[in-house]
């Protein structure tokens, strides 16, 4: 009744930002995504169920006292239960090796490795699409964390039709992704707070209208690994993406100064030719894409132009699996 997954995060290419109306407990999506597993961003969890429990316990991060964690743990947990018919209780251990709530999206591997170690402790059989339904419901993103590679999450219709599958193998591209954790800060605004609001932004309904020819450019650009193509297209959909969130209500800010420097910078460095584009999620910390030529100057660059806490390389990396190495 014991069982470890590893899950890696993943950074959306083509965003999902906003739910469909009135199925926000389902998590589904208003508009379909594209997403890349990144290698070093990883989370471990250990599940175990037992009737020695009375509750389920959570130790997250080496913490036991994070009460909303806890409870959305739990939250789903009874969807795997459910699915399996107990009641029993579980004690679940969980680790990530980069900072959560700043943007690097721990929701998604930390739904990705939960679903996948919770559904093998109850040992339940499930396949990669049922396993990317469930991990949606925790957290949407989580559903992108389950396959490996390159990743599109169909929108869909209903529960059963809104899942992510591979698009490409992570071999298909080797593109570099240099995280840069500007301050490892939780945020303020979660990104299920955020997207509550995007319906409020007079221009949500014109981002939903092109976003599935942006699903099929990116699709494209990543098959024909053209760089400038899909360069230029990320970096314009993590603004656009952001700009809903400026101008919904209350409005949203989630850079810190230096985040807006990196963007500007990156900008420049494209210009004097080296070939690198930003993408952002809901935080402070930011995405910069490149090809394995350039990873070196690009570093060297970075820590040139502004303070950073920490860098994190990233290639493209396999989705969710079980691993033998229990954490208790
Ligand atoms: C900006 O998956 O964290 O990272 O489904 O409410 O848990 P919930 O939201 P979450 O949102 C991710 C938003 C994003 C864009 C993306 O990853 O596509």
């Amino acid at each position: 009744m014991k069982a470890t997954a590893q899950a890696h995060s993943n950074i959306a290419f083509i965003k999902y930002w906003g739910k469909k109306e009135g199925f926000d407990s389902l998590k589904l999506p208003a508009n379909g995504s594209i997403s890349m597993n990144l290698s070093n961003l990883v989370t471990e969890t250990t599940v175990e169920f037992s009737e020695r429990y009375s509750v389920d316990k959570l130790d997250f991060n080496g913490t036991e006292n994070n009460d909303n964690i806890r409870s959305k743990v739990s939250e789903h947990l009874d969807r795997v239960r459910k699915k399996a018919g107990v009641t029993t209780k579980a004690k679940v251990v969980s680790r990530n090796n980069f900072p959560h709530s700043s943007g690097l999206s721990s929701s998604a591997s930390g739904f990705a490795a939960l679903t996948v170690a919770a559904v093998s402790a109850l040992e339940l059989q499930l396949n990669e699409k049922e396993l990317s339904l469930l991990a949606r419901q925790g957290s949407g993103s989580a559903c992108r964390s389950i396959p490996t590679g390159f990743v599109e999450w169909v929108a869909g219709r209903s529960h059963d039709s809104s899942y992510a599958y591979s698009i490409f193998p992570p071999d298909h591209w080797d593109l570099i992704d240099v995280v840069v954790v500007i301050d490892a800060q939780a945020k303020e605004l979660s990104s299920t707070e955020g997207m509550s609001r995007a319906f409020k932004s007079p221009f949500y309904k014109e981002r939903l209208k092109n976003i599935q020819e942006k699903i099929h450019t990116c699709t494209e650009a990543i098959r024909k690994k053209d760089f400038e193509i899909f360069g230029e297209l990320i970096e314009s959909e993590a603004l656009e993406m952001h700009s809903i969130a400026f101008t919904s209500h209350p409005p949203m800010i989630y850079w810190a100064p230096e985040t807006l420097r990196l963007m500007l910078e990156t900008q420049r460095w494209r210009k004097a030719g080296l070939p690198v584009y930003f993408t952002i999620n809901t935080g402070h910390d930011i995405h910069l894409i490149t090809t394995p030529d350039h990873e070196k100057k690009l570093v060297s660059l970075i820590h040139k132009s502004c303070t950073v806490k920490k860098i994190i390389m990233n290639h493209p990396s396999e989705g969710a699996c079980i691993t033998k190495n229990h954490l208790f």
